[in-house]
């Protein structure tokens, strides 16, 4: 009788246990879950005030260039297309660089996000140094942007007319 009533009471504290576990790793695969539409991207407004230190002359521009290969192409791809022959193991979508919304941005911001990077973009802060990361984006914005954005304050104004762009 005392052994009946014992495994019962054992059995009702095991099956609590398991719904826990079970309620944590349904947690858990949420968080894995891919991300759906993660929202604007905002840089800070004082991280994009930053002022570009290089000039995206010749020669920055082609350091960037190999900075680009080395460690953006998989993702991006050649073109900044965003498809790259990384992007097939990867849970979201690469957007396309070619996307004139990203370079209405001024260089702070665009810094400051390949520094930290957001989901499956990386942050380059640790693995590039700020030269590295400055001359990339020089090449990124010589190379994708639509047309040649000389003033990024111009472009801001620009911004400010134009419905934002899903990304
Ligand atoms: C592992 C894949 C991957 C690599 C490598 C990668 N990116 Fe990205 N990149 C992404 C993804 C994914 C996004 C979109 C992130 C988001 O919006 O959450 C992105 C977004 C961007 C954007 C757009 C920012 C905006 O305003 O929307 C820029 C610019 C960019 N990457 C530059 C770079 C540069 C430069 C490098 C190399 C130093 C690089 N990325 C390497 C995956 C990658």
């Amino acid at each position: 009788m005392k052994t009946a009533a014992l495994s019962s009471r054992l059995f009702i504290v095991f099956t609590a246990v398991g719904t826990a576990r079970a309620l944590c790793l349904a947690g858990a695969a949420a968080r894995g879950a891919p991300a759906k539409d993660r929202g604007e991207w905002k840089a800070p407004s004082r991280a994009a005030r930053k002022p570009n230190p290089l000039p995206a002359d010749a020669a920055s521009v082609k350091a960037g260039k190999v900075v680009y290969i080395a460690e953006c192409v998989d993702c991006h791809g050649r073109r900044g297309a965003g498809d790259g022959p990384g992007t097939k193991d990867l849970k979201s979508k690469v957007p396309p660089l070619t996307n004139a919304d990203i370079w209405r941005q001024p260089d702070g911001a665009l810094f400051w996000k390949i520094s930290t990077g957001r989901g499956d973009m990386p942050g380059f802060e640790d693995m590039l140094g700020d030269e590295k990361r400055w001359q990339v984006l020089n090449y990124a914005r010589a190379t994708f942007a639509p047309r040649p954005t000389a003033d990024a304050g111009a472009d801001v104004a620009a911004q400010k007319q134009r419905p934002e762009a899903k990304r």
